[in-house]
């Protein structure tokens, strides 16, 4: 692997190889004293075009806790806002000597074209509607921690799947790894080729969570959405909201997931979102197995080549 681009073209091996990574990293994180020089001498730099606070600050942390540099590039007082292309961009970043830049950008596939132009690892921190390949990898190493396999399960992607780059990272990550994914949401928030993903689709929510091992809640992304595709956040949310009533058709130890950020009472009641009265909510565990999924992913594309993730 020599960048992190899609699970859609990541092997299962080299997925499986990252999770078992990052659950080894899990110990690191609950030391008294944080740190290992794993990556002394690496530089990391991210380079967000869209707003984050999950994911640019667990590489920042990730970076820091295997002892890289950490550099953020802030996109809105960089060159960028003087019109720098975004190829101009990647090449000063690498010509600045990165070991590995981060990027984040509206544009489905600019990762990819980062990849093309540069010689040193990139990796994908969401491009447009495509793929968020750390968020999925994050998302499979929460299941499997609270459900031990992956392999077998029902997993119920809810919610605004057409703009959801983590959609499209969950659909191709968790198939390959043996779950059955099911997509449930208005006709009119589903991707264009839908019939064409390896998922089953459903229009009614109850249905869709009938017998779900996991709940996956999507925000609504109203900023990247047309007017005239749902009557009303209302009406939305009384069909598709994912509350502790609507629950009752999954399986009674029904996992919740979020990406995050929530819109509490839209897309996820608050009583679901905090775990309230017995569900199941790992919204924050995937937060902290976030840091160690994105420890796993500079470890694997900045370390040298054959060290094992267990002798450190
Ligand atoms: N889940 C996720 O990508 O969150 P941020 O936008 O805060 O990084």
């Amino acid at each position: 692997m020599k960048h992190l681009l899609t699970l859609r073209e990541t092997s299962e091996a080299d997925m499986r190889y990252l999770l078992d990574t990052a659950t080894a990293f899990r110990e690191i994180l609950s030391r008294p004293v944080k740190k290992v020089p794993t990556l002394r001498g690496r530089a990391m730099i991210t380079c967000f075009y869209e707003n984050s606070t999950r994911t640019r600050t667990s590489f920042e942390m990730a970076a820091k806790i295997m002892s890289a540099e950490a550099i953020n590039i802030a996109v809105a007082q960089s060159s960028v806002a003087k019109g720098e292309s975004l190829k101009d961009t990647m090449l000063t970043l690498q010509a600045l000597k990165a070991d590995c830049i981060i990027i984040r950008h509206p544009a489905s596939g600019a990762a990819q074209f980062a990849a093309e132009h540069l010689g040193i690892p990139i990796v994908n921190a969401g491009d447009g509607r495509h793929e968020h390949p750390t968020q999925g990898l994050l998302d499979m190493l929460t299941i499997r921690q609270e459900k031990n396999e992956i392999e077998g399960l029902t997993v119920a992607i809810v919610g605004d799947i057409m703009h959801s780059r983590v959609a499209r990272s969950n659909i191709w990550g968790l198939t390959k790894l043996g779950a059955t994914v099911r997509l449930i949401g208005p006709r009119t928030l589903l991707p264009h080729d839908a019939e064409q993903l390896p998922v089953q689709i459903f229009d009614d929510l109850r249905a869709g969570l009938d017998g779900a091992d996991v709940v996956n809640v999507l925000r609504l992304q109203t900023e990247r959405m047309e007017k005239g595709l749902l009557p009303s956040l209302r009406e939305y949310s009384r069909l598709f909201g994912v509350t502790a009533g609507s629950l009752k058709a999954a399986k009674p130890d029904v996992l919740v997931l979020h990406p995050g950020p929530m819109n509490r009472g839209v897309e996820i009641s608050a009583d679901v979102a905090d775990g309230k009265g017995g569900i199941r909510s790992a919204i924050e565990t995937q937060v902290s197995n976030g840091v160690a999924v994105r420890m796993a992913v500079l470890y694997l594309l900045m370390s040298a080549q054959g060290a094992s993730a267990h002798e450190l």
